[in-house]
């Protein structure tokens, strides 16, 4: 598949069929989340797979609960995916690489090159967790199969403990991933207008 054609037919998917997903499909998504840029050549993210039904119930019991499972209508189609990549990032790894001599002046490393964290205006941590799981959804395109990227951090604290991943490890949010079955509900999200704000030269007003 052409990237252009992967790029114009991603969309979400929400609701999928229990279909598995072959072993080495899941090692190719990994292989190309390992070819996305990161902030200083950063080693920045990890990922924990699901590929069985019961760590998909040990994700689902964390980042749900049982009255959102019982209400609502995404949850049959959801339920069924048979896989997910958990993405996860590390602040620490980018605090630690810009310390390095050929990045400490940025001032964005550990004391006393820097201010840790706190300095980096933009959190490059979960930039390049978000390009990494981008290549993920575009090879389950080219793979033929469905993607969908759940930002649900408030389930953080139970997913890492239930994943067993360790501080100061964050959160950035998890794919699932199967075959799409057709039912799935459209998102209101979906009305909204695609983001058009692009000017030559200078900003322009609106
Ligand atoms: C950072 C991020 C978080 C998202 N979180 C959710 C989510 O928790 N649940 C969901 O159904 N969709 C989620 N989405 C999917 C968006 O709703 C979807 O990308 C958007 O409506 C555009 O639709 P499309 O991706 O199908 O083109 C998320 C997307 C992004 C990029």
């Amino acid at each position: 598949m052409e990237l252009f054609q992967a790029i114009q037919q991603r969309r979400m998917v929400r609701s999928f069929s229990a279909k598995p997903i072959p072993g080495d499909t899941i090692d190719a998504l990994i292989s190309y989340a390992r070819k996305a840029p990161s902030a200083g050549n950063t080693p920045g993210w990890a990922a924990i797979t699901l590929t069985d039904t019961h760590s998909m119930s040990l994700f689902w019991d964390a980042v749900t609960d049982a009255e959102w499972r019982a209400t609502s209508r995404r949850w049959n189609g959801l339920s069924k995916a048979p896989a997910a990549i958990v993405m996860l990032t590390n602040p620490i790894n980018y605090t630690d690489r810009y310390s390095m001599p050929d990045k400490s002046s940025s001032g964005l490393g550990n004391p006393p090159h820097g201010d840790g964290e706190s300095a980096w205006p933009v959190p490059y941590w979960f930039v390049d967790a978000g390009f990494a799981s981008m290549l993920i959804m575009l090879g389950a395109q080219e793979a033929g199969l469905g993607a969908l990227f759940l930002g649900n951090f408030r389930g953080e604290g139970r997913l890492k403990e239930v994943l067993g991943i360790p501080d100061p490890w964050r959160y950035a949010g998890t794919i699932l991933l199967g075959y799409d079955d057709g039912n799935g509900h459209a998102s209101p999200s979906i009305k909204n207008k695609r983001a058009n704000l692009v000017f030559n030269g200078r900003w322009q007003e609106q």
